[in-house]
């Protein structure tokens, strides 16, 4: 896999813009069920900023988020989000993954599929060796879908104030 937009079986994977805030907005930020473990919802403002400023465009060499849309819904809607954000742990610059999905589509596999491609392209694409994860201990359906992409808990860490579990893939490597 090369490129900005990724498929799986069931996905389009494919950078976003400022017009997917409505939609991301909707099914993620303003959803409380989702955002209970980050905080809380946010404003359109707010959402409308991640995008702009966090959310990186993916390229070759350089991790970025992805906007997954299912390929079988004809209105194109944005219902979620897979990629690598750029966060320091302990002083060092890292990769974190991160994902979040809307609720009506949890259990159904759909993060799983969305984290493995988004792991595949990493080190397809990129000269990095590890990306890591930052999971509130009681976000069990975070840690379960981080461990079924290969990740594994690596240390507790003091991230921004809060008291994580870091989690971390290493590629092909044991
Ligand atoms: C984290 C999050 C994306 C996980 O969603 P999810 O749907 O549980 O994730 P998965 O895609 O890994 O799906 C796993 C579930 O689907 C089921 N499943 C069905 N078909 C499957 C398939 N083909 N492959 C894998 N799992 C499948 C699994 O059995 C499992 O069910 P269970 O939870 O009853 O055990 C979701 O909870 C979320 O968006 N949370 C809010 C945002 C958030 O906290 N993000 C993480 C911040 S650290």
């Amino acid at each position: 896999m090369s490129g900005d937009v990724l498929q799986t079986d069931r996905l389009i994977l494919r950078p976003f813009t400022l017009a997917d805030a409505e939609d991301y907005h909707r099914n993620i930020m303003a959803d409380a069920e989702v955002m209970r473990f980050l905080l809380g919802v946010k404003s359109l403002d707010e959402t409308r900023a991640l995008l702009k400023n966090r959310f990186r465009m993916p390229s070759t060499g350089k991790p970025g988020v992805w906007a997954g849309i299912l390929k079988d819904d004809p209105d194109e809607e944005v219902v979620g989000h897979v990629g690598f954000l750029e966060q320091e742990l302990e002083g060092q610059p890292v990769e974190e993954m991160s994902y979040r999905l809307a609720s009506r589509l949890w259990g159904t596999g759909i993060a799983t599929e969305a984290a493995s491609a988004a792991r595949d392209w990493f080190f397809a694409n990129t000269e990095l060796e590890v990306f890591v994860g930052f999971i509130l201990p009681e976000n069990t359906p975070s840690i379960a879908t981080a461990k079924r992409i290969g990740m594994s808990y690596w240390k507790d860490a003091n991230v921004k104030g809060f008291d994580v579990q870091t989690f971390r893939h290493l590629g092909k490597q044991p």
